[in-house]
């Protein structure tokens, strides 16, 4: 598919005065990451998540037809209740990003009502979760003036315009793995929307467990696209994204085999490689605390000791995502709360797994 496919071809069929639609989205944790990108968010390597579980944005979109049409978008966002005009440049650069895909945006004015599973402050980004749920949304919208859309189709078109709110919001609207950019070794595969993974994953990824250890709830150091932006010219760029092509085919063999052990080294060594970009990169950003090596450490010997299979893997920030295998839940539960919490800021963590994408709270269905 290309971008022309998801401009809609004739006019709608139908008219729409007024409503309102709620879509619940989750965050996800990417193993083989995204970091660099070119214009129209399009990635420079693929990357591959776990959709998450529990964290997740709740959007519910009230859209009015304006009275008279204006040249403009018209819109309030609210957070948790509260009136958030800080908000408000993002989603327009959001609109004017997806206006030629949605021709209907400037005939509406909407409230956008949006609250996250998780703290505010809590150094998870809200973005992926944030911009899947309000794409869904207008997705919703567009189904009512075009009933004939296909389940497929509103998924695509999802994740697409969800991907030009944020990368890596386009692998939140499905679950449980999700595959966003172009590989030679995966059918089907696009650099404009996530595809559900589509070869065979053997059962010990079935349910994987994800504890964030929330070592730095601060505000973002660097934005993540400045981040992005740090890969043009980086002396390793070139290196990091042929890494990350092979980091993808050594995984489609882990996921058929189920070689926990191979995995634990992609995935630490992806986590590891994006904070050695931003390392590596002019400006140079430390973006690990001191709190997070000293996980890190933790639980390399645990692991050393145990022979059990918890790793860890990291976004843009200080907080450690601990990643292990259902069956090992109660062991590795008990050595986060005896050893790893202590390092969290204010001993505050959060217990996530693998979901299977976002929700329709009005009808309860994934459509
Ligand atoms: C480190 O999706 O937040 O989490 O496209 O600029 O919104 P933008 O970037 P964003 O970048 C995510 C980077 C990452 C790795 C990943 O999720 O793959």
């Amino acid at each position: 598919m290309v971008e022309q496919d998801f401009i809609p071809k004739y006019n709608y069929k139908l008219t729409i005065e007024s409503g309102k639609f709620t879509w619940q989205s989750p965050s996800n944790i990417a193993l083989v990451k995204y970091w660099g990108k070119k214009e129209h968010q399009i990635p420079k390597n693929p990357s591959i998540s776990f959709t998450l579980n529990t964290c997740k944005t709740t959007t519910t979109l009230k859209f009015e037809k304006k009275e008279v049409p204006t040249e403009l978008f018209s819109f309030d966002v609210f957070l948790d209740g509260k009136k958030q005009d800080d908000f408000k440049p993002k989603i327009e650069t959001f609109f004017k990003q997806i206006e030629s895909y949605l021709p209907f945006l400037k005939e509406y004015h909407f409230v956008i009502e949006t609250s996250n599973s998780f703290p505010h402050s809590s150094g998870i980004a809200s973005s992926a979760s944030g911009m899947s749920a309000l794409a869904l949304c207008l997705m919703s919208i567009e189904k009512k003036l075009n009933p004939d859309i296909t389940q497929e189709y509103f998924n695509k078109k999802a994740s697409f315009l969800s991907r030009l709110g944020s990368g890596s919001a386009c692998r939140s609207i499905e679950g449980d793995l999700i595959f966003w950019g172009i590989h030679k070794e995966i059918g089907g595969s696009s650099n404009l929307f996530g595809i559900k993974y589509p070869y065979q994953v053997h059962n010990n990824f079935k349910n994987y467990q994800d504890t964030i250890l929330l070592v730095d709830k601060g505000e973002k150091q660097v934005s993540s696209t400045v981040g992005h932006n740090l890969m043009h010219n980086h002396p390793f760029a070139q290196q990091r994204f042929e890494q990350a092509n092979n980091n993808i085919s050594k995984l489609i063999e882990v996921f058929k085999t189920g070689n926990l052990k191979s995995f634990i080294e992609i995935v630490e060594s992806e986590a590891l490689t994006l904070h050695a970009m931003m390392m590596t990169s002019l400006p140079y950003f430390m973006l690990m605390k001191p709190n997070t090596l000293k996980i890190i450490n933790a639980i390399w010997s645990f692991r050393n000791q145990t022979g059990l299979h918890i790793c860890f893997t990291l976004d843009a920030g200080a907080n450690v995502h601990v990643l292990y295998p259902e069956n090992e839940i109660k062991q590795v539960l008990k050595f986060i709360q005896n050893e790893l919490v202590a390092h969290c800021q204010n001993g505050h963590y959060i217990c996530d797994r693998i979901g299977f994408g976002a929700k329709n709270l009005q009808l309860n269905t994934e459509y």
